[in-house]
This record gives C-alpha cells, structure tokens and sequence, in this order.
C-alpha cells in the first residue's frame, strides 16, 4: 500500500483546524509541509513557525519539504519546530553529503529533493546515506500543475538503482499527482505519494485519500 502525504500548500489556510482534523480522521500517513523561500523558487509559502503549528495539530509524520536556497541555516529550526523527515534540494546543495549529515545527526530522516530536469544518477553517492527521494514530477513553486509524464522512466531507475543495492530508500512522487495517474506511478516503483489538489479541491477530501491508498 503506498503511503499518502496530502501536501497541505492545497489547503484552506482560514480552516487549517478543519483540514488538520479531516487528515487526522482520514487514511493519510503523512503531513506534506511545502517551505518555499521566492529564491530557490518563484513563490514564498510559510516556515518553521507553521510548522510548529502543524506537529500540535497531528500525530502523524510531518514530512518538510524545503525549497529554499542555504538549507543548513535553518535545519536546527525545523528540527526544532518538530519536522520528522527533512527534505533538501539537490540543486541547492553545493555540500549535499555535509547537508545529509547534518539533517541525520539533528535525528531527522534524511530526504533528497530533485527537480524534473534533474538526473536520478545524481543521487548514486548519496543513495546509502538518506531515508528518501523526493522525486518532483512538476516544477517546485506551486500546488495544482500537470504531472511531466517522462517521471515515469526516472521512477523506474531509480527503483532499479535502490533495489540493486539492496537499499531501503523510500521514493516519494510529488506534483500533478491524480487518481487516474496514480497507479502508474505505483507500477514504476513509487513508495510515497504526495497529493496537493487531489486531496483539497476534491468534493470528499476523506474519501479521495482512501482511493489513493487503495491504488
Ligand atoms: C510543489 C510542491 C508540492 C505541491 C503538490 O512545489 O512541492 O508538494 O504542493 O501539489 P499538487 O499535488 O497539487 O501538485
Ligand atoms: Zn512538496
């Protein structure tokens, strides 16, 4: 069963009680918390402060994703603000191994976040060091975009490359996620799906995540 981590960027921030209280209730595993910085991407969303609010609210695993340039200079923060799993770009990492380390020593999960344009065979020297791959199947900066179809392939190696190692290393699709696209992605290997849109805009937030998880 894949695991489901609604991103919450999709939700109604007047209501964020009421959203917190139906992901609580619903099947979901994870709390998808976007940190977008209007540097490493063309939109700013919130920070660890929000954070903080979100880890009150549920008991389920928060799941930060950070697309902000410099990362380092907040990890302690996010730690802090109660992250259980934190993500950083690949692209903004000039020292992604010291980023690793740093993330894991804080005792967090490590995650790798990677843009569509770039290559799972960027991943292969860190592979053994991190928890998860964020695997972006959109442009980072805004909930509701198209999924890029050519993900499916990087789906289907990075799998290839996990599973010869023997490693444990949860792959995570996020961006343009759908009902009607989810099983393929499941099919290439995917362990985790993030769903923005799906989830929120959708009639029955409640029922919409227990479909995804059925997938
Ligand atoms: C995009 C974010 C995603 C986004 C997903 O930059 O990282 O998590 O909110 O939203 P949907 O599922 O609507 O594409
Ligand atoms: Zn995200």
């Amino acid at each position: 069963m894949p695991i489901i981590a609604p991103s919450l960027l999709s939700a109604n921030f007047l209501k964020l009680e009421d959203d917190c209280k139906m992901l609580n209730e619903s099947e979901a595993d994870w709390f998808h918390l976007d940190v977008m910085d209007g540097r490493f991407v063309p939109n700013i969303s919130f920070g660890p402060m929000l954070v903080e609010f979100f880890r009150k609210a549920t008991k389920k695993v928060c799941d930060v994703h950070l697309m902000i340039v410099e990362p380092e200079k907040f990890a302690e923060q996010f730690k802090n603000a109660g992250a259980d799993i934190l993500s950083v770009h690949i692209e903004t990492c000039t020292h992604l191994h010291r980023n690793i380390q740093q993330i894991k020593s804080l005792g967090m999960k490590a995650g790798v976040a990677i843009n569509p344009h770039t290559s799972v065979t960027a991943l292969s020297d860190v592979l053994g060091d991190i928890d998860l791959v964020c695997m972006m199947s959109v442009n980072p900066g805004y909930g509701g975009q198209k999924f890029i179809p050519q993900t499916i392939e990087k789906i289907k190696l990075l799998r290839k490359m996990i599973d010869e190692r023997g490693l444990k290393v949860q792959i995570e699709i996020d961006g343009g996620v759908t009902l009607e696209n989810a099983p393929s992605i499941i099919a290439a290997g995917a362990d985790v799906l993030v769903a923005g849109n799906t989830v929120f805009k959708s009639a029955d937030p409640k029922a919409t995540i227990a479909l995804l998880k059925k997938i």
